[in-house]
């Protein structure tokens, strides 16, 4: 097992300055390979679709239509072996190291781009897809499971933008249908792409303005995403998030109709 990941007070004092960390390899090779199994599987299963869990991130998401963008949220809800990993205590810490002792974990999920043809992420904040009237501090270490690079889809990053406000967003291609969100407007022009080594990690506040690219090369691109952070608290000021609100996603039905179900179920 990889021991815990010690940041230097070189690589904090970056995350705070630039809004996010590239860090080497977190994880050993033997674990990657263990873990790009279980991941794979529950992919090809589908685990977690019925439940709106799984689900297409950059289209439409019909059914049986491919997915330019296969997303899963809460994938070691249904591979509950994953959380053996090390790389959740590593990311954890990390975590404590940047946020501080209550920086607990929230929720982990999954973003494969298939060879070839898996899709652009557009840039975004990812605080614009939560709660606009309160405040929940997060990060989020982002994990390869083969090698990263600018052709197959790495993190890449605007320095300095986790202190912008949360600026407005829209559905990708302005179709209330896709459940991924873009920036209105967004000045690009300092980004940095982050190569990573498979098992790597960048570490990213949640409103550092993010992309990655889309996958030209002729193997998957597997990330996992763990979001670790501080309790959430009720806004003095509440933000408007209306771009949330016009979303209707095939997503959002299928989780209403399971929800449905299991009430109906209840004594
Ligand atoms: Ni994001």
């Amino acid at each position: 097992m990889t021991p815990a990941v010690r940041l230097t007070p070189e690589q904090t004092a970056f995350f705070h300055r630039e809004g996010y960390l590239a860090l080497g390899a977190i994880m050993t090779p033997e674990e990657v390979d263990w873990l790009k199994d279980i991941y794979d599987r529950l992919f090809e299963r589908k685990a977690g679709r019925e439940v709106g869990d799984q689900f297409d991130l950059g289209g439409t998401d019909e059914e049986g239509k491919d997915a330019v963008l296969p997303q899963i949220l809460n994938p070691s809800r249904y591979a509950p072996e994953m959380r053996q990993g090390s790389f959740y205590a590593s990311a954890s810490g990390i975590a404590r190291q940047l946020m501080g002792e209550e920086a607990a974990f929230q929720f982990d999920h999954a973003i494969l781009k298939p060879a070839r043809t898996g899709a652009a992420t557009p840039w975004h904040q990812d605080e614009a897809y939560g709660d606009g009237a309160m405040d929940y501090p997060s990060i989020s270490i982002w994990i390869p499971l083969q090698p990263a690079t600018p052709e197959n889809g790495c993190m890449q990053f605007v320095p300095g933008s986790h202190r912008w406000e949360v600026l407005p967003h829209h559905c990708i291609g302005h179709n209330p249908q896709v459940h991924g969100l873009e920036m209105d407007e967004a000045d690009i022009s300092t980004a940095v792409a982050c190569p990573l080594p498979a098992g790597g990690a960048t570490a990213h506040h949640h409103r550092t303005l993010h992309y990655t690219g889309p996958n030209l090369s002729d193997t998957p691109r597997r990330a996992l995403v763990l979001v670790l952070g501080l309790p959430g608290v009720l806004r003095s000021e509440p933000r408007d998030f209306y771009w949330n609100r016009q979303k209707q996603t095939p997503r959002q039905e299928r989780a209403r109709a399971a929800r449905r179900k299991e009430e109906a179920l209840q004594p």
